[in-house]
C-alpha cells in the first residue's frame, strides 16, 4: 500500500487527533515529522510509529513563533526530506463567555490556530511549490458555525474555513490543494477538559454529546486521521478549498 515516499508534517501530534493522523500518514506509508511544543512529548508518537514499521521524527516547535517555525521546517526538509504534506492540528482552547474573556484568552487561540497555520503553511509551500505537488489540511471545527463560551475558538476555525479556500484558489497552480477538516466531537483531552471545565464526569459529558448526535456515538481520533488520509492521498488532487464536516452528521 505504501504510496511514493512524500514527507508529511503534523503539527500538535503528540496526543489526540495530531498523533492519530500521523501515525495514518505513517501507515500511508509518508515519512511524518511529529512537530508538538516540546520534542519529548512528541517522541511518544514517533516510537508508536516505529514499532508500527513506519518512519517519523520528533520536532518541538511553537507553531505561533516564526523562528521556531523556520527552523523546525527546515529541520524536516533536512532530516527527512522537502515537505510535501502538511497538516495544520495544533490547538488550544482558551474558553469563556463574551463578557469574561480576556484578551490573551483571544489573542492565544488567534495565535495557535491562525498565526500557526499561517506560518506552517507559508513555510511549506515552498517546498510544495518547487515540487508541483503539495497537500495541506487544516483542522477546522463545527465550532465554526457558531458555539457558546468559544467566541475565540469559533471566529479561529471559521478563519480557518477562508484561509484553506484562500490556499486552494493560489496555489493550485502549483499542484497543490488546501482543505479543512471541520471535527464535530471527537474523544480527545480537549473534550476532557471542555468536560472538566462544565463540571461533568466525561462518559456522561460524551455520551450526553452523543445522543445528539445523527450516528449515535463520540468521533475517535481516528476518524479524523482517515479523512485527512484521503485529503492527503494521490486521487484527491482534484478535491480543493473544501470544508468537510466529519461530525457524524450534516453540521453546515
Ligand atoms: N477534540 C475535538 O472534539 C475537536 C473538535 C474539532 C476540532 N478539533 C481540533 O483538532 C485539533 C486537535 O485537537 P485535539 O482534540 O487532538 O487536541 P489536544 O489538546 O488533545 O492536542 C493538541 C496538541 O496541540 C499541541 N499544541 C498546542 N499548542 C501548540 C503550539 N503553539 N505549537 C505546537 N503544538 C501545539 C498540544 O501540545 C497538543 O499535543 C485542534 O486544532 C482542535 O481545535 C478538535
Amino acid at each position: 500500500m505504501a504510496e511514493t515516499r512524500r514527507v508529511a508534517i503534523v503539527t500538535g501530534a503528540a496526543r489526540g487527533i495530531g498523533a492519530a493522523t500521523a501515525r495514518r500518514l505513517a501507515a500511508d506509508g509518508r515519512a511524518v515529522a511529529v512537530v508538538d511544543l516540546k520534542e519529548g512529548d512528541a517522541q511518544a508518537t514517533v516510537d508508536r510509529i516505529a514499532a508500527d514499521g513506519g518512519t517519523a521524527i520528533a520536532v518541538g516547535a511553537d507553531v505561533s513563533d516564526s523562528d521556531q517555525v523556520a527552523a523546525a521546517v527546515a529541520q524536516v526538509a533536512e532530516r527527512l526530506g522537502p515537505p510535501q504534506i502538511l497538516v495544520n492540528n495544533a490547538g488550544v482552547i482558551r474558553d469563556n463567555m463574551l463578557f469574561k474573556m480576556s484578551e490573551d484568552d483571544w489573542d492565544t487561540v488567534m495565535n495557535v490556530h491562525l498565526r500557526g497555520s499561517f506560518l506552517m503553511s507559508r513555510a511549506a509551500q515552498e517546498h510544495m511549490t518547487s515540487a508541483g505537488w503539495g497537500r495541506i489540511v487544516s483542522l477546522s471545527s463545527t465550532s465554526a458555525l457558531g458555539n457558546r463560551g468559544q467566541a475565540n475558538y469559533s471566529t479561529a476555525k471559521a478563519g480557518l474555513q477562508g484561509f484553506t479556500k484562500t490556499l486552494a484558489i493560489e496555489l493550485g497552480k502549483f499542484g497543490v490543494t488546501a482543505n479543512a477538516v471541520a471535527p464535530g466531537f471527537i474523544e480527545t483531552d480537549m473534550t476532557r477538559a471542555t468536560a472538566e471545565r462544565v463540571g461533568m464526569d466525561f462518559e456522561e459529558f460524551k455520551a450526553a454529546a452523543a445522543a445528539q448526535i445523527p450516528v449515535r456515538r463520540a468521533g475517535r481520533p481516528e476518524d479524523i486521521a482517515a479523512t485527512v488520509s484521503f485529503l492527503t492521498g494521490e486521487e484527491a488532487g482534484f478535491v480543493s478549498g473544501q470544508v468537510i464536516y466529519v461530525a457524524g452528521g450534516p453540521r453546515d
